[in-house]
């Protein structure tokens, strides 16, 4: 496809590498017919599946057919007229993109007649259009432009005297893009893109002919119904729909692939940039997770990793009531060492430990956790995923024998029934959500379970849920028991399927539990608060609706019976036998971009990487040969026991990457306590969390923009993390600018310094090593990730090139196991001092705990966090519209600006955590599920009364956080978003 010259110029860039990675516009989008056609365009034979455009044929044949409204990533719609083509034996000249290929069609695409045609279309749509191309932010990347040289136009015979739109007003109120109505050549992929990749239907073309033109909601995009995804600015073929970023940077000079570093739909984008500056990220259309969408994260909230809050330089301090000395690394490094080995040699190997986190890659958790089990010699290590899917690991593993989803996200679209539970796409992951919408909008049918009326239920523009199950908090255990009643009892068990692949004694037992009178609908009606006949009617269309897909996120395993209710969405998914084929299956969605590689990674005190228990004497042998150093057998502490053995004074030192538990983790004022108690805490961030403000050494991170390593999605597809600039956290040393390093260097560091050496010199060796030692990931390598753009775990020689789709013929843990899932009561339960239940969830422009997206231009849509309260509850306490609010429960009190909505129920309140001064988590109690001890995030009784003032805590907190940003050379100001 040499002889290409008219293609979308984002592949002219230089990538770094790719073979995969073909950026290529075909026009239109593949056809997935099986049946071939063979027909000849222009001199060359070419071989297409049924339905393929003849210009996407033409494309693949390596002829260029010009094109403006066409674009491979939307149906053809056939508007410009530019694509024309003459077709031997037909009349006319239709257009190409519109017109399919036939067996034996003879195409001719380029001939006098059809470059006068073009060249008279392109002539009254630069007639309209401003010619300020050398000026144009766009110039060198604008199709209208490439095309006007396409045509060879040369001349254009209408002046500018007559009617035109150049002086249309521009929309700048975006923060990240603008919108200039003068460049607009009414295309309308635009709206296309809004409709059918996103699904928002925000734009739409208002008015007819000259009149027509693309209109955003009533007044301008901010106000509008765009979620800023970018899709739109994807598509637009002209400079009129631009990132803001381009117009101050200019076009950019180079790219390089890599991997979001936000949630776990793990989108793939490529890095555009001007020599060590990021111009943009653009989605990658080869993208597995992605397929070229995106999100306002990873879109356009980067900005984050150069914010002046970061901090470049490492920092120690003898104690968190002193100022922070700013060292070289080998300073700091060498102080953490020296403390670590005095905490040893005073209170012993076990007073130690660390954390690593879901936002590390895959390399760096590997390390950080062979520290703490080689170095450290405990296994006292742990990671986030204990506060959110820490459950889905368990009863995944316990179930169906892995502990990941089943599924592709692709997977989705051959889903006839979908089942969501406890999670909201559309907010938390949002790209994937889009594809949801796809397939709903193609006729799939959707069930909710969700005490909160989230947007698919009925808030999504051609998308609304047939069954919402609204369910009390808390009593998730009580509607899968009742749904699985319904399935038993009335005949709908798929018995050949569990016949054939899972443990019949286990099965006949759970059928027989659930079958008891008490698991029915109508029994378990007043706990769950839903009509009897809605859950039945729902347990009907998942069994006998076709392929039934279900997907859950943290409104399941955050609670007290976490592991209890992922086992019993196990249970259903195999009595209707909806496991092992596409369209099915049971996916939790993961919140952050590596909550499964942090996992698979053997962050858990219990297990090695690939989820090996530490007790296995085998395995054991293989890591202690491995690593040259003994190991223990013993599980070691989980993150709530480090804090309590902390509180208590047995556990005094911890290296805390990439997490902030000061915020994330339940009951504040414990963790903060459990810090204060430690002796050495070394935080490795890019900012100063939380959790930073009790530490005694910093070690400034690098950004996912600074590094290379591996990200492991919801859907076990590793991606490639690639470094696209150098670490900005050189120490300045005697007036001399260290290196710096990436986070895995860092850890080798300590490591060294600690007396074992790493001897890695790039993260794709540490990879190396995993392969080597974890089953699952044996065929694994950064040169194969390059190779395919990403790899789906199990990968090894069975499956050399991943697996989509897992337990197709038998389950990991050879046949699937049923377990009885009796519903108890959460002991977290309302009564008169706390009469309302308080949930809490995320909202799409921000991110978690809000440390990256608080300090990028995000908050244009949700500077702080709100609490939601029902119309009736506000009435009975007197509460209006923004008025404060102070939130009590048994563990704390904050106080929230409230919002009256009928989305959540009588009696249920409900927030984000996305913001520090909230103490979200200051309510949030101890609860926790019994298998895992994920925190019981969703169900907290509180009392809701209006008042005027900061609770106790915020105000401790303003005080305190002041203190510690003065410590660190740092104003309340330099917090300040920018
Ligand atoms: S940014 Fe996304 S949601 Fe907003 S108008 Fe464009 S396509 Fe629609
Ligand atoms: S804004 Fe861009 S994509 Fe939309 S109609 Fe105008 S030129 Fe086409
Ligand atoms: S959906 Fe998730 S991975 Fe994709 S761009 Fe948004 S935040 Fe990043
Ligand atoms: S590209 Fe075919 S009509 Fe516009």
């Amino acid at each position: 496809m040499d002889d290409i010259k008219y293609s979308n110029t984002h592949h002219q860039h230089e990538h770094s590498r790719t073979n995969y990675d073909d950026q290529l516009d075909y026009g239109t989008p593949a056809s997935q017919s099986d049946v071939q056609v063979t027909l000849m365009i222009d001199d060359r034979e070419i071989t297409v599946p049924e339905g393929t455009s003849i210009m996407r044929a033409s494309i693949m044949a390596g002829i260029n057919v010009p094109k403006l409204c066409a674009t491979d990533s939307l149906e053809a719609f056939g508007s410009c007229r530019l694509c024309v083509v003459e077709i031997e034996g037909r009349r006319g000249y239709p257009a190409s993109c519109t017109t399919p290929v036939a067996e034996g069609l003879k195409v001719h695409t380029q001939t006098p007649k059809l470059a006068d045609i073009r060249r008279g279309t392109m002539e009254l749509y630069i007639s309209d259009h401003p010619l300020d191309c050398l000026t144009c932010a766009t110039n060198g990347d604008c199709e209208l432009q490439d095309m006007a040289g396409a045509v060879g136009l040369r001349e254009v015979r209408y002046g500018y005297e007559g009617e035109n739109h150049l002086k249309a007003e521009k929309d700048e109120s975006n923060p990240y893009f603008t919108f200039d109505p003068s460049k607009c050549i009414v295309c309308s992929r635009c709206v296309r893109a809004c409709e059918e990749t996103q699904g928002t239907y925000a734009l739409t073309i208002s008015g007819r002919g000259f009149e027509s033109k693309v209109a955003s909601g009533i007044n301008n995009f901010l106000d509008s119904e765009c979620v800023s995804c970018g899709a739109c600015v994807q598509a637009c073929p002209t400079a009129t729909l631009i990132e803001k970023t381009v117009i101050e940077h200019g076009v950019p000079e180079h790219s390089v692939t890599t991997t979001c570093a936000y949630c776990g739909v793990g989108c793939s984008f490529d890095a555009e940039m001007k020599g060590e500056e990021v111009v943009r990220m653009v989605p990658n259309k080869n993208g597995g997770a992605n397929h070229g969408h995106s999100c306002v994260k990873g879109r356009f909230a980067w900005g984050y990793a150069t914010h002046k809050d970061r901090i470049t330089t490492p920092m120690i301090r003898k104690s968190i009531t002193d100022p922070w000395q700013v060292v070289g690394w080998d300073e700091a490094v060498n102080y953490a060492a020296s403390e670590i080995k005095r905490i040893e040699a005073k209170y012993g190997k076990h007073a130690m430990g660390g954390i690593t986190s879901s936002r590390c890659t895959n390399e760096e958790v590997y390390v950080t956790q062979k520290l703490v089990r080689a170095v450290f010699g405990t296994n006292n290590v742990d990671t986030c995923a204990r506060v959110c899917h820490s459950p889905t690991g368990y009863g995944l593993k316990q179930t169906l024998g892995e502990s990941a989803g089943t599924q592709t996200f692709d997977s989705v679209m051959k889903s006839d029934v979908i089942l969501i539970i406890g999670a909201n796409p559309t907010d938390g992951h949002p790209v994937f959500a889009s594809q949801m919408k796809r397939r709903l909008r193609e006729g799939a049918k959707l069930i909710i379970a969700d005490p909160r009326e989230i947007d698919l239920v009925k808030n999504s523009p051609h998308v609304h849920a047939d069954y919402h199950l609204n369910l009390r908090p808390g009593t998730n255990v009580a509607l899968i028991s009742a749904l699985a009643h319904v399935v038993v009892t009335e005949g709908l068990v798929k018995e050949d399927f569990v016949k054939a692949r899972c443990e019949w004694d286990s099965f006949v037992a759970w059928r027989d539990f659930v079958a008891k009178p008490e698991n029915s609908p109508e029994a378990l009606a007043d706990e769950l608060g839903v009509d009897p006949a809605i859950v039945r009617a729902s347990a009907r269309m998942f069994a006998t609706g076709g392929n039934g897909a279900i997907y859950y996120g943290l409104g399941v395993t955050e609670h007290s019976q976490g592991s209890t209710m992922v086992m019993g969405i196990a249970n259903l998914a195999m009595a209707t036998g909806n496991v092992g084929r596409e369209g099915v299956g049971v996916n939790p969605l993961r919140g952050q971009n590596n909550v499964q590689g942090s996992c698979d990674m053997g962050s858990m005190p219990h297990e090695y990487p690939g989820y090996r228990h530490v007790s296995d004497e085998a395995t054991r042998a293989l890591f202690e040969s491995a690593w040259g150093r003994p190991l223990s057998n013993e599980p070691g502490l989980r993150i709530p026991n480090m804090l309590d053995q902390a509180s208590e004074g047995s556990f005094k030192a911890l290296y805390c990457v990439g997490e902030d538990i000061a915020q994330s983790d339940p009951n504040t004022k414990h963790v903060t306590h459990a810090l204060e108690q430690m002796e050495c805490v070394i935080v490795q961030d890019l900012f100063l969390n939380e959790t930073a403000m009790y530490a005694h050494v910093f070690f400034p991170g690098a950004s996912f923009l600074e590094k290379s390593g591996t990200f492991t999605n919801a859907e076990r597809r590793i991606s490639p993390v690639r470094r696209v600039m150098n670490p900005k956290n050189g120490a300045l040393v005697n007036g001399k600018q260290e290196a710096g390093y990436e986070d895995w260097e860092i850890t080798a560091k300590l490591s060294k310094a600690l007396g074992y050496e790493m001897n890695y010199h790039h993260a794709s060796e540490i990879m190396d090593e995993i392969a080597a030692l974890t089953p699952t990931f044996k065929g694994v390598s950064f040169k194969k990730l390059d190779e395919l753009g990403s790899i789906q775990w199990p990968c090894n020689d069975e499956a050399p090139l991943g697996t989509p789709t897992m337990h197709i013929d038998e389950f990991v843990r050879g046949k699937g196991k049923f377990f009885i899932t009796q519903y108890v009561p959460t002991t977290e339960k309302v009564n008169a001092k706390f009469p309302l239940i308080l949930t809490t969830g995320r909202i799409l422009s921000q991110y978690n705990v809000g440390a990256q997206t608080r300090r990028t231009k995000n908050v244009a849509w949700h500077s702080e966090d709100i609490v939601e309260i029902h119309p009736h509850d506000a009435e009975e306490r007197g509460i209006k519209e923004g008025d404060w609010v102070g939130i009590t429960s048994r563990a704390g009190e904050t106080v929230l600006r409230v919002k009256i909505t009928e989305r959540v129920q009588p009696g249920v309140i409900y927030t984000t955590f996305h913001h520090p001064e909230s103490g979200a988590n200051v309510i949030t109690t101890e609860n926790s599920d019994w298998a895992t001890n994920c925190p019981e995030f969703k169900v907290t009784a509180v009392q809701v009364t209006r008042v005027n003032q900061l609770s106790d805590w915020q105000q401790h907190y303003k005080t305190f956080s002041e203190a510690q940003l003065a410590f660190a050379g740092r104003d309340q100001e330099a917090a300040k978003i920018e």
